[in-house]
């Protein structure tokens, strides 16, 4: 098993590229199931989640061409297998995200149910709910969801007991070739969902309302083919602005947009940052200051996100003062906490909040990832920290960072990846 070695305490300076963002990416991947014709997509990121859905996909019978800059051509016109099998699912619980589209177009699908992870209990009910309101038969045995419909899906209106992504997102898709109009109502509205939107109608999808709390798809026949670029990682974004704020540097992200990270940038501007931005760029400096402590309570977008959570923890753990911080989705998202404590952190739990005293330094330690923004929140630790941190069990950071070590180093952060294998432990 991989992990990274940081040697901390470095200011972070000069200009990388943000990469497409990984939670567009995959419905949109998932999505390409409604069409046969051919669909370009580009801007997607080098990751492993992106890897897992492509082998899903192609486990289906679709054909995935890459090439060498990243860009896939999906061609969905023989698809012979309407199962998305536990060994895949348990790895990503983002192939639920099949279930929309295989649904919507072939009226069958088998999805093991994803069940719970390390960040909270994740249960399914409202895409199941919303699919049986379109009139799809479901029955949930020995683990799967098995969901047919016959003679096709219909609109409806779905109305959502709480706002959740993904399925806002299979609502949407399942709807795209459904006969007459669905209405989402309290639909998530993430820049991704919206990006999805974009995707499907540039392909001839009717969706109106995306990004707003109601969405509106009158469904059409079939989809056309077409291309379309992901759009930038918003948490990949705020996570190395904060890379720059927690070591007093100054960065500059490009290929990215500002307008998606407005929660995350009022948070930093408050810790002291001097921030910048253009249509696709952000510049953050922290004049070699050191931040001041922020309150932070996550909420569905356009608040605070939870996909930050762990990340400004880490940030407040160094920062001038007292903070709390509260999640609000996920219910165990916690599990950095007593890793960030092995640096020294002075952070107590009650409930869902934390309450963090900002301490002068860090110093490094050997941590342990537990899930994608865990393992974030402790690099950015070890960045911070004096002497060498390790994050073990990489693997969860190769889901949604691309390239961080090369990124990181050029910024100018002293961090390599080793194999445990090799140092014989
Ligand atoms: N929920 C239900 N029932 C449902 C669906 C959700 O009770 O049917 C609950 C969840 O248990 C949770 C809350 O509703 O407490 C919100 O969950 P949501 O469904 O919005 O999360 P998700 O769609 O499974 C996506 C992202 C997550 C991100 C959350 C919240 C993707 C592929 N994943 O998950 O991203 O944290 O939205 O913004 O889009 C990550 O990238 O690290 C990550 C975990």
């Amino acid at each position: 098993m991989d992990k990274l070695i940081i040697r901390g305490n470095v200011p972070l300076r000069g200009e990388i590229r943000i990469s497409g963002a990984k939670n567009s990416a995959l419905p949109i991947i998932a999505a390409s199931l409604l069409t046969s014709a051919p669909v370009r997509i580009s801007n997607i990121p080098h990751l492993h989640d992106v890897t897992t859905i492509i082998s899903l996909l192609g486990q289906m019978g679709v054909s995935l061409t890459l090439d060498e800059r990243f860009n896939i051509e999906v061609s969905a016109n023989n698809v012979t297998c309407f199962d998305a099998p536990y060994a895949l699912v348990k790895t990503m619980r983002a192939s639920v995200l099949v279930l929309g589209p295989l649904l919507g177009r072939f009226g069958k699908a088998n999805v093991s149910l994803p069940g719970g992870c390390a960040i909270g209990t994740r249960p399914v009910d409202q895409h199941l709910k919303g699919l049986q309101l379109m009139g799809a038969k479901i029955a949930v045995e020995n683990g799967y969801i098995k969901a047919t419909a016959k003679k096709g899906l219909h609109g409806a209106t779905v109305p959502m007991d709480l706002i959740t992504v993904t399925g806002t997102e299979n609502i949407m898709m399942a709807a795209v070739l459904a006969s007459g109009q669905t209405i989402i109502q309290n639909a998530a509205r993430e820049p991704e969902i919206e990006d999805l939107a974009k995707f499907l109608n540039t392909l001839g999808a009717k969706i109106s309302g995306a990004g707003t709390s109601t969405i509106v798809i009158d469904g059409v026949k079939e989809l056309k083919e077409g291309s379309y670029q992901v759009l930038p990682d918003r948490i990949e974004t705020g996570t190395y602005l904060i890379a720059a704020a927690i070591t007093r540097g100054k960065i500059k992200l490009k290929n990215t947009r500002p307008d998606i990270v407005a929660s995350i940038l009022t948070k930093l501007a408050e810790t002291g940052a001097h921030i910048e931005t253009g249509d696709d760029w952000i510049l953050l400096d922290m004049k070699d200051n050191r931040p001041r402590s922020v309150d932070v309570s996550t909420a569905p977008y356009p608040d605070f996100p939870t996909d930050m959570q762990a990340q400004m923890m880490a940030l407040n753990s160094i920062a001038e003062g007292t903070s709390t911080i509260t999640e609000t989705i996920f219910e165990n998202r916690f599990m950095h906490v007593q890793e960030l404590q092995r640096l020294g952190a002075n952070i107590s739990l009650k409930g869902n909040t934390a309450t963090c005293i900002g301490i002068d330094q860090l110093q490094g330690a050997p941590t342990m990832a537990t899930d994608l923004r865990a393992s974030a929140s402790l690099v950015l630790a070890g960045l911070a920290a004096a002497g060498e941190t390790s994050v073990d069990r990489i693997y969860h950071i190769d889901r949604g960072y691309e390239c961080i070590e090369e990124k990181l180093t050029q910024l100018g952060a002293r961090i390599h990846r080793s194999s445990n294998r090799t140092e014989g432990n």
